[in-house]
């Protein structure tokens, strides 16, 4: 459903002087079936959102192609609907000035033209959420009621895959635990894709059935989750060996 082809990207130096380009990407390739939850685990800075961001067509690679059921990102109209997206940051993802009705119906209005607040409030009802939140504003929300409805908002244009960029980074414990759970009975009720984009390995092994280990814009090693223990690539081993050991 979506493959990633030998993709490059590199971002200009801030240094007016020099030629060179920062590469951040280097011969990436995957591929992700459907309903599969494919976790990319790397350190800050390592690439991850530059990658979410190609997928979901924001940026373009300089070489390679991203493709959705055999078709290029690229194309905007062919994308929509398809592929959504929930990132770190919700209080800048989320219009301020829009209510939790608005925010979700936008989103509804990408798949279909007729939708209704019923709708709304049981998507809601989905995220765990009740009708009193739909003309609520975000700064009336807790961070964790953000993030279910940035959630709710990423199902309401009824995608196939979900890129989830660092979605529970900035949650409470806690809460984390209990989002993860909430995205695990979602990926079922609605037989969605996750791309699954985190630093936190311990969240990726709990929801992913597959892992990528993502190094300076490289990839390590890809490992279905059940082999956690048995990484054959150093860095790989060091990584999960500080987290298992605990
Ligand atoms: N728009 C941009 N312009 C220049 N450099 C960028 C841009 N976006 C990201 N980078 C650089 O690319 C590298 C990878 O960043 P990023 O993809 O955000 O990593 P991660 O999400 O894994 O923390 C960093 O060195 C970052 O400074
Ligand atoms: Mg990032």
């Amino acid at each position: 459903m979506l493959e990633v082809k030998n993709v490059f990207k590199s971002y200009k130096k801030p240094d007016f002087f020099t030629m060179k380009r920062n590469m951040v990407l280097h011969d990436v390739s995957f591929s992700m079936d459907e309903n599969e939850c494919l976790g990319i685990i790397g350190e800050s800075g390592s690439g991850k959102s530059t990658l979410s961001r190609l997928i979901l067509g924001i940026e373009a690679p300089d070489r390679g192609e991203v493709l959705i059921n055999r078709k290029s990102v690229k194309n905007r109209r062919e994308r929509k609907g398809i592929v959504s997206a929930v990132f770190q940051d919700y209080t800048s993802s989320i219009n301020p000035s829009a209510t939790v009705h608005d925010t979700i119906l936008e989103s509804m209005q990408i798949s279909k033209t007729k939708f209704n607040r019923q709708e709304a409030i049981e998507l809601l009802n989905k995220v765990g959420l009740s009708e009193d939140y739909l003309y609520r504003h975000p700064h009336e929300l807790s961070g964790g009621e953000v993030q279910r409805v940035c959630i709710a908002r990423a199902i309401a244009s009824k995608p196939m895959l979900i890129v989830l960029d660092e979605a529970i980074s900035s949650l409470d414990a806690s809460i984390q635990v209990t989002i993860l759970d909430l995205l695990k009975n979602l990926k079922k009720e609605y037989n969605l894709s996750y791309l699954f984009i985190t630093h936190d390995i311990q969240a990726a092994a709990y929801i992913c059935d597959k892992l990528i280990i993502f190094k300076d814009g490289k990839i390590v090693e890809k490992i279905k989750t059940e082999d956690i223990k048995n990484v054959k690539e150093d860095y790989s081993k060091q990584l999960f060996n500080a987290v298992l050991a605990v």
